[in-house]
């Protein structure tokens, strides 16, 4: 197979002056552009993408890290992130990283090996130290590394202060709270808005907060014995959808009823929710929206490096379902 260098040779010219005329970008005298043109179709030469990436340095493609791909909420924000940088010509990769370090840098080393443009993050352990020395497009996804990245992310602390107020709206007086990962930025701040909406009522201990790690069995564990310990508890807020799914499996083993006996409010607003029995209320994330607009910003980053984006927050929403009741009895 003919390569670059067979082409330079014959030409005469630099393997970089050969890469300038292909990939048109800097200066080229007329004469030896032609040359090289000449030698080009008398060899039949086809640059391949890993030669053109080499030294265009843009490989077309933007990879998404995400910690858990059996969460559904990460498959829902994959698909905006991949429409989007399809739209503009981009191959999309999915790194699945399962929150581990070492598989978070063996795929940074791999796609840098490969010229990767750009990279989409939702990680809760890599530094800003790293993502500063792999000098490529980094923007962050649903968990904030530092105020040195650029961000999307959704008011986590707001909206769970949103779920608490609305939980007692509906008439709950011992409010617990089924919490993320502590080390976790979404968790943190979900966490913090429980916190500020009960930690003034007489009744409430630290021990109405279990710490879940957004899976379905920690959240059914977490539940059982909180409910055990305290069975004056008449609501949980709950820090996402897929626990709240693990939470409504540990009440119905205790034969508690939902809502009637006990309300309970998740967070995320995916899919899954509408068809547990009873289906999950919860503070819906505008998910498609932030994944297109992570990777809209990023997009923007790598065509124009200069242009200044800034971090984005976007609001959850209320979603009301069966399992709170709706005062007034209309539970639609
Ligand atoms: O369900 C997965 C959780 O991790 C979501 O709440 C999302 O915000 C992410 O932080």
């Amino acid at each position: 197979m003919t390569t670059i260098r067979d082409v330079a040779k014959l030409a005469n010219v630099s393997v970089a002056t050969v890469s300038r005329v292909i990939n048109d970008n800097g200066y080229v005298n007329e004469n030896t552009k032609q040359k090289v043109k000449d030698v080009v179709r008398k060899l039949n030469y086809r640059p391949n993408d890993v030669a053109r990436s080499l030294f265009k340095g843009k490989s077309k493609m933007i990879a998404l890290f995400v910690p858990d791909i059996k969460n559904p909420f990460f498959p829902e924000l994959a698909r905006a992130v991949e429409d989007i940088s399809n739209k503009h010509g981009y191959t999309f990769i999915l790194c699945n990283t399962d929150n581990d370090p070492n598989k978070e840098m063996a795929y940074l080393h791999a796609l840098l090996q490969k010229s990767i443009d750009g990279i989409i993050l939702v990680s809760n352990t890599m530094s800003t130290n790293q993502i500063k020395d792999m000098n490529v497009p980094v923007i962050a996804l649903d968990r904030k590394i530092s105020s040195e990245i650029i961000s999307v992310t959704v008011n986590n602390k707001e909206g769970a202060r949103q779920a608490v107020q609305y939980l007692r709206k509906q008439g709950c007086k011992r409010i617990a709270h089924i919490s993320g990962p502590e080390n976790v930025s979404s968790a943190k701040g979900r966490l913090e808005g429980y916190l500020e909406e009960v930690k003034n009522e007489k009744w409430f201990a630290s021990d109405f907060i279990c710490t879940g790690n957004y899976t379905v069995d920690k959240a059914f564990q977490s539940t059982k014995e909180l409910l055990q310990r305290d069975a004056e508890i008449d609501g949980i807020f709950v820090a996402n959808d897929l626990m709240g799914v693990g939470v409504l499996k540990a009440v119905e083993s205790l034969n508690i009823k939902v809502p009637d006996e006990l309300s309970i409010i998740g967070f995320d607003g995916i899919e899954l929710g509408e068809i547990t029995t009873p289906s999950l209320t919860t503070m819906a994330q505008p998910i498609y929206h932030i994944g297109k607009r992570a990777a809209e910003l990023l997009i923007q980053r790598i065509g124009q490096p200069g242009n200044a984006i800034k971090s984005e927050e976007h609001k959850v929403k209320l979603i009301v379902r069966e399992s709170t009741i709706e005062r007034g009895g209309n539970n639609e």
